[in-house]
């Protein structure tokens, strides 16, 4: 794969497909700009290096037309406060008056296109479209990680039609540190997985039994695995379709020597509700009309004492409905546990990176994923398209 080091940026039209699918508040104010952080490394390379940068993105799922709450001005202006320049946001992201706009650029221009899921073509992966793409520029740069699972114009098809193409510091940084935590890791290995369903995590767990010494459980699917051995869980949430694949994979952990770690208690609620009634109980005095919301202080000194001599620890999925105050001591006891371990830790996927900014430890994390399906496609031992695309 070509990265950004091995191409001549100098006076070039530099496309940059990023990713600042970031959130916004009702007052479209963003919440949460780790996204645009994450690509200036890449940004102050190619302005350092003489370019003019055409950036594009999507924002939100607008399926195909024009939706004013999902365009990209915001970050327009958060991005030209970073980069301390003007950032000139385009009006759309193909036809002729964008064409215009980016000929008349000069080097050190930064131009944002508007966002990508405005046309149709972007999520068809159309030819058409991604080639009105790549004629906006001389260089394609690909530092969209977290959209990079999607078979997308702008990460995929556009490959064939760029004069040029590599990966932005950020894509090969994910890889990078994903590699270093699956494929060639240090010893021992302990993935913690949480949030709501089995179901959206099977792949990883298969996959995972090929690469980690020891298996975490927790959130709403641990009450999957925990149906297995026939546990009352009163009213919380089961996937029972499921019970059968969850003793698979229970089998498959035994039979290759996998340390498997379910909650032995759990923060309990009388109904699904912030303000709800609340106990502690052990995992097998679950009251009948109660159900599961997080896990149990005794879970997350045991779970605190599997992480103690971990020296890689992958982490996807909250351990309990974090967003509610009362059931979110469990995923921040993690947070801490895993932040206090000496082990190389990756944390990504779904809203674990929004869990480890919530708890404050980010700074002791080693890296904090921006990918939320695409870390989670990477756990599953599945290749990027967008990364096949750049190696083609
Ligand atoms: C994400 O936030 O995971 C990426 O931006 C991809 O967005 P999508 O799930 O709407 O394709």
């Amino acid at each position: 794969m070509k990265t950004i080091k091995d191409i001549d940026l100098s006076g070039k039209r530099v496309f940059f497909r990023v990713d600042f699918n970031v959130p916004l508040d009702e007052h479209q104010n963003i919440t949460d700009d780790s996204r645009i952080r994450a690509v200036l490394p890449t940004l102050e390379y190619a302005l350092d290096h003489n370019s003019k940068l055409i950036i594009a993105s999507h924002l939100g799922r607008p399926k195909g037309t024009p939706v004013p709450e999902f365009s990209l001005s915001p970050v327009a202006k958060r991005l030209g406060r970073f980069l301390g320049k003007e950032v000139i946001m385009a009006k759309d992201c193909i036809g002729s008056e964008i064409k215009a706009l980016v000929n008349q650029m000069k080097i050190g221009d930064v131009v944002l296109l508007e966002n990508l899921r405005f046309h149709s073509g972007e999520q068809k992966n159309d030819d058409i479209f991604a080639q009105a793409l790549a004629e906006l520029c001389d260089v394609y740069i690909n530092d969209a990680f977290a959209v990079s699972h999607r078979v997308n114009a702008s990460v995929v098809a556009i490959t064939k039609f760029a004069p040029v193409s590599g990966a932005g510091f950020l894509l090969q940084k994910e890889l990078n540190y994903f590699k270093k935590a699956m494929a060639d890791p240090q010893r021992p290995v302990v993935a913690v997985v949480g949030g709501a369903k089995v179901s959206s995590k099977i792949g990883a767990l298969e996959n995972m039994l090929h690469h980690v010494d020891k298996i975490i459980i927790g959130g709403a699917m641990a009450n999957t695995f925990l149906k297995t051995f026939g546990y009352d869980l009163g009213k919380s949430t089961i996937e029972n379709d499921l019970v059968e694949t969850a003793e698979s994979i229970l089998r498959k952990a035994a039979e290759t020597g996998i340390k498997f770690y379910l909650p032995v208690d759990a923060v309990v609620a009388s109904h699904f509700d912030a303000r709800a009634e609340i106990k502690i109980v052990p995992i097998q005095e679950i009251p009948g009309e109660w159900m599961v919301m997080d896990i149990g202080p005794a879970t997350s000194r045991l779970y605190a004492e599997v992480l103690y001599d971990a020296k890689t620890i992958v982490w996807n999925g909250p351990m309990g409905v974090f967003e509610m105050d009362a059931f979110s001591r469990g995923t921040f006891a993690m947070a801490n546990s895993v932040a206090d371990s000496y082990a190389l830790s990756i944390v990504g996927g779904g809203d674990t990176d929004v869990a480890i900014h919530k708890s404050g430890e980010t700074d002791r994390i080693t890296y904090i994923s921006t990918g939320g399906g695409a870390f989670l496609a990477l756990l599953e031992g599945r290749t990027l398209p967008a990364v096949a695309a750049l190696t083609k």
